[in-house]
């Protein structure tokens, strides 16, 4: 018996390369989140976050041998993330997770991811 990962089940590496890809071209052009990114390629971010859904979904763990314990808290504490941070987050990440076609992404795996980022970006709040 084999047991497929979430991370398989849903296409692997192009799927998480693809959503992230669209997520970061919404947070280039968003402007309460844009000024909240310190570097001004946004290349190097955009793979950190795809390392860390790869890996928290199962995929590979090279999120952990570059970076360590994600610590998620901790590295958003230098951000202020308030409810218009957290809502705009969840409206890109909303766009990306849309440009995936059903015929990869189905309803429950669709809403699963959606209520891991709807929950994650909630924690993830630190300001009112
Ligand atoms: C990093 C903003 C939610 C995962 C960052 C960075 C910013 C940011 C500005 C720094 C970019 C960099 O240089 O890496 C926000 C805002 C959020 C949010 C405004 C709204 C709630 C989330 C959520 C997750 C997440 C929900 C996970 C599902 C990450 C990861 C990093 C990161 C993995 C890189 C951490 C590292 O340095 O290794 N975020 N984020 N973020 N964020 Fe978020």
């Amino acid at each position: 018996q084999t047991t497929t990962s979430f991370y398989e089940a849903v296409g692997g590496a192009e799927t998480f390369r693809r959503l992230v890809s669209v997520f970061y071209r919404e947070v280039a052009a968003d402007e309460i989140l844009r000024p909240l990114y310190p570097e001004e390629d946004l290349g190097p971010a955009e793979r950190r976050f795809r390392m860390f859904l790869e890996q928290y979904w199962g995929g590979p763990r090279t999120y952990s041998d570059e970076r360590g314990h994600p610590r998620l808290r901790m590295r958003h504490n230098p951000f202020v993330v308030g409810p218009l941070e957290r809502d705009a987050w969840m409206r890109c990440m909303r766009i990306a997770v849309g440009e995936i076609e059903p015929s990869i992404l189905d309803d429950e795996h669709r809403k699963a991811l959606l209520d891991y980022f709807q929950m994650a970006a909630a924690s993830l709040q630190n300001a009112p």
